[in-house]
Parts: structure tokens; C-alpha cells; sequence
């Protein structure tokens, strides 16, 4: 069933108190809602009492206190419930029973490693009691949890501990959330766990206890995320003046959960991926990822929890807004530069391609038919570009009066993407309603620019076009508003102050320019010389800038002032040099070397000191991916040999200044992680992935050996580990020895296998799927093998047996019983069919339809798989 956002109808019914009472037991537990009902005076007035189910074993209902009858009970197929005949308001009454230990979805109420847990986003709570399970409908929750108690001595849901007793073996406490909430927003954890705690005042003086709840022995690891969590209450009071608004801000630590984390208010429940972490177990990249994961989760409170979304169309409404401020948060705690080249980066890897492909949606999708399949990088990342390009088009200022009259005027309610456009646009005074079309249209717009310098006039003509391409379903696209931040650069490398020919006085520096139309041109007036347009500063729009001349690029990646385009001008140029590489492997040519690639290696080695973190971002190539999504059909091999051989000649030619850099880096020191630390570590690795590219693998061994922290042990496992012989053998051996114990160290080790660019890498992914650490039940682990494969192994994943597909396939089909939304989510890869070969396409195409001929397949995979063959 397709669901259509144009369809929205208001609830018949709304909830205004639910009493939840959980009996906890792993094969039976009982829950008894008690739902303070009344008819919405916006619906119609004969609109059925429907409540969402899924799985339920109804035990009894009772209307006001008496037994409905069987005849006033309508069960769905679906596992709904209907109440014929209801009353304009009353206490509904149900009693159903669940089993969460036979919970493997980990959606609804779950255990993992014997504690219970509860994931409720989007559709889960109707997992666990009968209920209008969608984000408008918002009650008040008092929620009483019975437990055995040495089982689960520890207790938690939403809100305030309120009451607690019990006596023998049992006992039971009861929360309060007094802030209205909707039903994806209820968790419930219990078990035995123990927490690191701290505390944190509010400015305006609320003194809120702070814990993070895991399981024994960990303990020693969550410092950092407790670091994370106060730093981010601090910034969002700073930043956007909002405060916490509980006296106790919970989060529990789960080894089996779906995504990253979920923002339940009062009681954030993580993966432990992102929360755990000691100085020899994670890497600098997990130490950032927890960072940003405790800041989304908490600034969620304010955009999602006190301000939700009215129904899953507007999911972005919530996470692109708590994306853009996660990055913000991000921004202001270390480099602001890196931190957006990391971004773009990954809307690049993840948004682009699927912009681009069967599942391209806008970032308000128009429809689907599973909500979990729309947790993409459009809803979040794209999302939060369009929450920038409005934040860049009015300003800083505006944008925080913005948010304040967004808040004010929608505080407690499930509200649209105008809701807040509409905040931006009255706070602003500035007109936003052509931003609409970056919500409403998919695909990535490409802009081109063309210029004209007249040297008796001196004036200089911008000409900037734009054009956005058909996607399925919208053929026809209209000109969105891009705002160009740029400048223009004297030919001595210079920035130069512009004035526009309606313009009295030059500005100096960067300016923005807004690209309305398809077609608009941009008159410079007082130009002295020809200039180099730098434009796209800091990424100001998430679009393609096409046609910049590999001259210019060069230049822009020597001069320019901003960050951000002197990064992404070498690396555009780097990219225009390779794809002419692949050209020439397809041909059966041989690889010639541009020595402006090493020069520019060499110069970013020379000017490191500066910024190490920048030259380390700097020096790595385009990826992969990123080189595929510039072809019309990709060649996942010959841009795998492309990039190969010209990491191996940069390694040989630029060697003694490499090693020379590398051995400058060396940290002797203890392990720290403030930015200038992790930027030298990062700098440092990517030199010694040149070095052994180039033939030195002792180099890499030697540092394997002598690491003490994982950013650098699992930097040289990863070089190792691409190549052969005893050295890779003995380093995987002994990794796996020292961490056995270790779950999340445990899922590195087989990424770094699966994403081993080596022959036999099918055979490996299928062989280490039969290794005892190997559980296809736990999603990290699953997707530590699987997607990694998948997305992070290209050329081998792409080999023309068609072996990496049907592993694929194999595994979806595998997963799907036992987790559909984690098997929905490995389907993407199968789904770039149409980026590839005629004999690679057909092969995909062939598996996935035998994806979709697997009986009782889930809907999310259906969806993906069916929308992928279309
Ligand atoms: N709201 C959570 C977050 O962004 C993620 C929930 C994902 N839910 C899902 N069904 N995929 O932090
Ligand atoms: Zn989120």
C-alpha cells in the first residue's frame, strides 16, 4: 500500500493522558494501556476509533470500565483494531501480551543481552500496545514498569521518576513525562545496568542529573559521550538560547539497534557505536562520530520533541534542522573548514548517487510505502543543505530570531516544513517561498558559470546557469534559489573587492549572489584584470558546479581564500585527470601521470604545518564512489586500477617528503584528542598510505605494531590487509586476538576484510560469514560485513561473475525474516543497476528479482527492491 502525503487527514481521536503499566517478562509481557480518548473537533464526526497494531495478542478491552464485547472489536489484517461504536470520549482500557525476546526487528520492545529496550521510531509503539501510532496525535505518559528485581534492577522510561515500591522478588517505579508527546517518542529500558553520572545547571538554574546507562564493565568508556552531552546543553543555550526542560536527561547504551541513536525524550537510547570509546579500542573517527551523535540526540529535545512533525512526510522538518545544528555544534568545537569538507564528502558519497538513482526522492518524499525506508540522505543531509541555504539567504541573526518565532509559535505541536519556512520567512522579512522547491523537487541541480572580461570597460560579466535533471516522476523541473558565495581573484592570486553594477561602494571578500532563474548574469563593474572567479564558497548549495577549466582549478587550489574551494578545486581537478585515466584504461592505454598531482602533494606537504587536518583531507583522492557519480556508466575496475596506480606513482615520486612528514608525526606523546592531535594523526596516515602504495609495507607493519591508539592501528591493519602474504595473515590474526572481547573493535575487523580490494574478496566476505564472531542478527555486525562489502569494495563487489551480487542478494534474503529494515537498507547498492554495464545491469537486475520472488518478503524490502527494478 502506497501512502500519499496528500492524503493527511487529522486523527479522529485524540489522546490526551495514556497510562501504560508493563508486567516485564522476556517470553510474556503484559501491557495494559489505559487512553484518555475524545474525538477531534478537526476530523469528521462519524471517523472510526482505528487504533494501530502490530503483533498483538489482545487479552481484553474494556470502554469505560466495562468489557467491550467481541462484536465491538474489528480486528485488521494489518493487526489494527477498531472500536465499533465508540463514545465522543472515554477511557479505553486494553490489555495485550508480547514476547520481546522473540523480537529480532528491534522495533517495539526488544532485549539484547538479556536487558530490555524499546525503539519506537517511526512505527514501533504499535508493536507494543494498540494505539493511533502517528506524530500528531500527542498525549501526556505516566508509565509504571513491574520487573523481577535482580532480573532489572534498573527501571527507566520518558520524564520524572515519580513513585517506586514494591516488595520480594518484585518491584516496580513509575515516570512522568509532563510534556505532551507523541507515541515515536515513548521508550521503556530496563535490566541490569549501571551508569556514569554527572550534572549539569541550566542558566536559568534547573539543576538536571545526568546519567548514562550501561552494562557492567563499560563504564570506564563513557566519558566522552558525557563530555559530548554537557558541551552540546551548553552550546544550544549559547547558539539558539534553549534549555533543558527535565530535571534528569537519561541515556542507555544497546549492543543491538537498528541506526545510531533515537532522541526519546528524556531517555536517549544509543548503539553503543556511539557512545563507548576508550583511547585503544576507538578510532579519531569514532570519537567525532560520538560527538555528534550526543549533540543531534539532545538538540532533537528542542527540533523533534517539544516541536514535532505532523506526519512522516515532513520527517526532514526535524532532522535536517538537528543535522544542520549537530554540524554547527561540530563546527564551533574544532575546525569549521574540515568539518564542512567532511560534510560535503559525505553528501557526496551517500546524497548525490541516491539523487541519482531509482530511489530519488525530494526531501519531503511525495509517498511510500514504508516510512523506515526514508531515513536517507535526502531526508538528512540534503535536508539540512536546504536548512543552511536559508540560514546563508537571510543571515545568521535572522536565522536565530527565525528559530525563536519558529519555537514560540509552534511549542508542543506536530507541525509542516511551512511551519517553518514560514518562521524563517516572517522573521526575516525576506521572501521564501521559491526555497519550497528544494523540499518539493529530487536530483541534484547543476549550475555552470561563463564569463566575460571587457578590459576598456572594466567590467567583468558572471553568467550563471542552472538546471536540475528529470527524476522518475518529475520530468520537468523549475530553477530553485542557489545562493553562490563567491569572490573574484586578481590574476597576482589576490582577492579583489567586487561592486556590482547596482552597488554604490566595493565590498571586500566573499559575497553572496542568488541564482534564481536558469539563467542569470552578474555585471562586476571597477574590475583593473581579468579575474578567476572563486565561487561556491564553503559549499553554499548542494549542486554540481560543472565546466570549471583544469587551469583555473589549479589556480583556485593554490590562491583561494576560502577553505573549502581551494580543497575542492584540487580535488575536482584531480578527478577531471583520473576519469581521462579511466578513459585511457578502457581503451587498453597506458596510464600516463599528471605531474601537477604530485606537485600539488608536494605543496600541501610543504604548507601542512599550518593546518595538518586540512592538507590530510588535501592528499586523500576522490574516491571511488565519488569518481563513478561523475560517469554516465561507471567502471567500477578500471577506476579501482586508476586510483591504484596513481596513489602507487604519488607514493614513489613524492617519497622522501612523504616519509620526511610521516616521521615529523610521530607522536610519542599520550594518546589526546583535541583537533590538532587528530589532525596530525590523520596527516600522518595518509602519508603512510602513499608510502605503501609505493611498495614500503614494513613501514605499515612496523606501525601496526608499535600503535598504541586505534586511529593509528587500524589505519596501518587496513594497508596491510589490502595486500598479501604472511604480513596480512599475521596482522588480521593477532587484531583478532587482542580484541576478541571487544564487539565494536570486533566489527572493524571485518569492515577492514570486507573492504579488501583483493581477488578473492567474495570468497573471503562468504568465509568469514561462517566465522563463529559472525551474527547476522546484530546489525552492526551485519552491516560491518555485509555493507561494507557492498558499498565499501567496489571493484570486487562489481566483479563480473556476478558473485558479489547474489552475496548480496543471498544476504537480504537471509536478513529479511529475521530484521526487515536492516535488510531493506543493503538492497541500495543492488539498485545502481543503471549506472553500470549492460552485462554488470542485467546481473544486478537478476538478483534483485529474486530478492522480490522471496515469499512473505517484508514491505520495506519489497519497496526498495521494486522500485530498484522499475
Ligand atoms: N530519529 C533518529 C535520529 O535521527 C533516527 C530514527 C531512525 N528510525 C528509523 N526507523 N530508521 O537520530
Ligand atoms: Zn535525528
Amino acid at each position: 500500500v502506497t501512502i500519499h502525503r496528500q492524503d493527511y487527514a487529522p486523527p479522529a481521536f485524540l489522546v490526551d493522558r495514556v497510562g501504560l503499566e508493563f508486567r516485564l517478562d522476556p517470553a510474556a509481557t503484559e501491557v495494559r494501556a489505559r487512553l484518555a480518548l475524545r474525538r477531534n473537533p478537526a476530523a469528521a464526526a462519524d471517523a472510526p476509533l482505528r487504533l494501530d497494531g502490530d503483533g498483538l495478542a489482545l487479552q481484553e478491552a474494556r470502554m469505560d470500565g466495562t468489557v467491550l464485547p467481541p462484536e465491538r472489536l474489528v480486528f485488521g489484517a494489518d493487526g489494527s483494531l477498531t472500536i465499533a461504536d465508540p463514545p465522543a470520549s472515554g477511557l479505553l482500557e486494553t490489555l495485550v501480551r508480547i514476547a520481546p525476546e522473540a523480537n529480532t526487528s528491534l522495533m517495539g520492545l526488544y532485549t539484547s543481552g538479556g536487558n530490555f529496550y524499546t525503539q519506537c521510531e517511526a512505527e514501533g509503539f504499535r508493536r507494543i500496545t494498540f494505539f493511533p501510532d502517528r506524530p500528531d496525535v500527542m498525549s501526556r505518559y505516566t508509565v509504571t514498569i513491574h520487573a523481577d528485581r535482580l532480573r532489572c534492577p534498573v527501571l527507566l522510561s520518558n520524564g520524572n521518576l515519580v513513585e517506586q515500591g514494591g516488595e520480594g522478588a518484585t518491584h516496580w517505579v513509575r515516570w512522568e513525562d509532563p510534556h505532551p508527546k507523541p507515541s515515536y517518542l515513548f521508550a521503556l529500558v530496563a535490566g541490569d545496568l549501571v551508569s556514569v553520572s554527572d550534572r549539569f545547571t541550566t542558566r536559568s538554574g534547573r539543576e538536571v542529573a545526568l546519567h548514562i546507562w550501561v552494562r557492567r564493565g563499560d563504564e570506564s568508556r563513557c566519558g566522552h559521550a558525557m563530555d559530548s552531552l554537557k558541551r552540546s546543553m551548553a552550546w544550544d543555550e549559547e547558539v539558539f538560547g534553549l534549555e533543558y526542560d527535565l530535571d534528569v536527561f537519561n541515556i542507555a547504551a544497546v549492543s543491538d539497534f537498528n541506526m545510531g541513536a533515537m532522541e526519546n525524550k528524556g531517555l536517549n537510547v544509543f548503539n553503543t557505536k556511539y557512545v563507548l570509546a576508550s583511547p585503544e579500542s576507538a578510532t579519531d573517527g569514532d570519537w567525532q562520530g560520538i560527538e555528534t551523535v550526543v549533540a543531534h540526540e539532545y538538540f532533537h529535545n528542542w527540533t523533534g520533541n517539544r516541536v514535532t512533525c505532523r506526519d512522516w512526510f515532513q520527517l526532514s522538518l526535524k532532522e535536517g534542522l538537528t543535522v544542520f545544528r549537530d554540524q554547527e555544534f561540530s563546527a564551533d568545537m574544532g575546525s569549521r573548514a574540515v568539518k564542512r569538507i567532511r560534510d560535503v564528502r559525505g553528501l557526496r558519497a551517500a546524497q548525490f548517487p541516491e539523487d541519482a538513482g531509482p530511489m530519488a526522492h525530494p526531501v519531503r518524499p511525495d509517498s511510500y510505502i514504508e516510512i523506515d525506508n526514508f531515513y536517507t540522505p535526502t531526508v538528512y543531509q540534503k535536508g539540512a543543505e536546504v536548512v543552511r541555504l536559508i540560514h546563508t539567504r537571510i543571515g545568521a541573526a535572522a536565522f536565530r530570531r527565525g528559530m525563536d518565532l519558529y519555537i514560540a509559535r509552534n511549542d508542543n505541536q506536530a507541525v509542516t516544513i511551512e511551519d517553518f519556512v514560514r518562521a524563517m520567512q516572517d522573521a526575516s522579512g525576506i521572501d521564501l517561498s521559491s526555497f519550497m522547491g528544494w523540499y518539493d523537487q529530487a536530483g541534484t541541480p547543476e549550475i555552470a558559470a561563463e564569463d566575460r572580461y571587457d578590459p576598456a570597460a572594466r567590467r567583468y560579466t558572471l553568467t550563471l546557469r542552472q538546471q536540475t535533471p528529470p527524476t522518475r516522476g518529475q520530468a520537468d523541473k523549475r530553477p530553485v534559489p542557489i545562493p553562490v558565495a563567491m569572490g573574484l581573484l586578481g590574476p597576482d592570486g589576490r582577492e579583489q573587492p567586487t561592486r556590482l553594477a547596482s552597488e554604490n561602494a566595493a565590498q571586500s571578500g566573499t559575497r553572496t549572489l542568488l541564482l534564481e532563474a536558469a539563467e542569470q548574469s552578474f555585471v562586476f563593474e571597477d574590475v583593473p584584470a581579468p579575474p578567476v572567479p572563486s565561487l561556491l564558497r564553503g559549499f553554499s548549495a548542494p549542486v554540481r558546479l560543472r565546466g570549471v577549466p583544469r587551469d583555473r582549478l589549479r589556480f583556485l587550489a593554490v590562491h583561494d581564500t576560502d577553505p573549502f574551494v581551494r580543497w575542492e578545486s584540487g580535488q575536482q581537478y584531480a578527478a577531471s585527470v583520473m576519469l581521462e585515466m579511466v578513459a585511457a584504461q578502457q581503451r587498453g592505454e597506458a596510464l600516463g601521470f599528471d605531474a601537477a598531482l604530485a606537485e600539488a602533494v608536494a605543496n600541501t606537504l610543504a604548507a601542512a604545518d599550518a593546518d595538518p587536518a586540512f592538507a590530510a583531507e588535501a592528499l586523500v583522492l576522490p574516491g571511488e564512489g565519488f569518481l563513478a557519480d561523475q560517469m554516465e556508466i561507471a567502471d567500477p575496475v578500471a577506476i579501482h586500477l586508476v586510483r591504484r596506480h596513481l596513489r602507487a606513482e604519488i607514493g614513489r615520486r613524492c617519497g622522501p617528503a612523504l616519509r620526511a612528514t610521516y616521521d615529523a608525526l610521530a607522536d610519542h606523546g599520550p594518546y589526546r584528542i583535541d583537533g590538532a592531535s587528530i589532525g596530525r594523526r590523520a596527516l600522518r596516515n595518509a602519508c603512510l598510505a602513499y608510502l605503501t602504495a609505493a611498495g614500503d609495507t614494513a613501514l605499515a607493519k612496523a606501525q601496526f605494531d608499535a600503535a598504541t591508539n586505534m586511529t593509528d592501528s587500524l589505519a596501518a591493519l587496513a594497508l596491510l590487509a589490502d595486500g598479501d602474504g604472511p604480513a596480512r595473515e599475521a596482522a588480521l590474526a593477532s587484531f583478532h586476538a587482542r580484541w576478541r572481547g571487544d564487539d565494536l573493535v570486533l566489527d572493524k575487523w571485518f569492515a577492514i576484510q570486507a573492504m579488501a580490494a583483493r581477488p578473492d574478496a567474495i570468497a573471503q566476505v562468504r568465509a568469514l560469514q561462517a566465522h563463529p564472531d559472525f551474527d547476522l542478527k546484530n546489525p552492526n555486525r551485519a552491516r560491518s560485513l555485509i555493507a561494507s562489502f557492498a558499498a565499501g569494495n567496489p571493484s570486487q563487489f562489481h566483479d563480473l561473475s556476478g558473485e558479489g551480487y547474489r552475496f548480496l542478494a543471498d544476504a537480504v534474503i537471509a536478513l529479511d525474516p529475521v530484521n526487515g529494515s536492516i535488510a531493506a537498507r543493503l538492497v541500495g547498492p543492488l539498485g545502481q543497476w543503471r549506472r553500470q554495464s549492460a552485462a554488470r545491469g542485467a546481473l544486478m537486475r537478476r538478483e534483485l528479482q529474486r530478492v522480490l520472488d522471496t515469499p512473505d518478503l517484508s514491505k520495506g524490502t519489497f519497496e526498495k527492491a521494486s522500485k530498484a527494478l522499475l
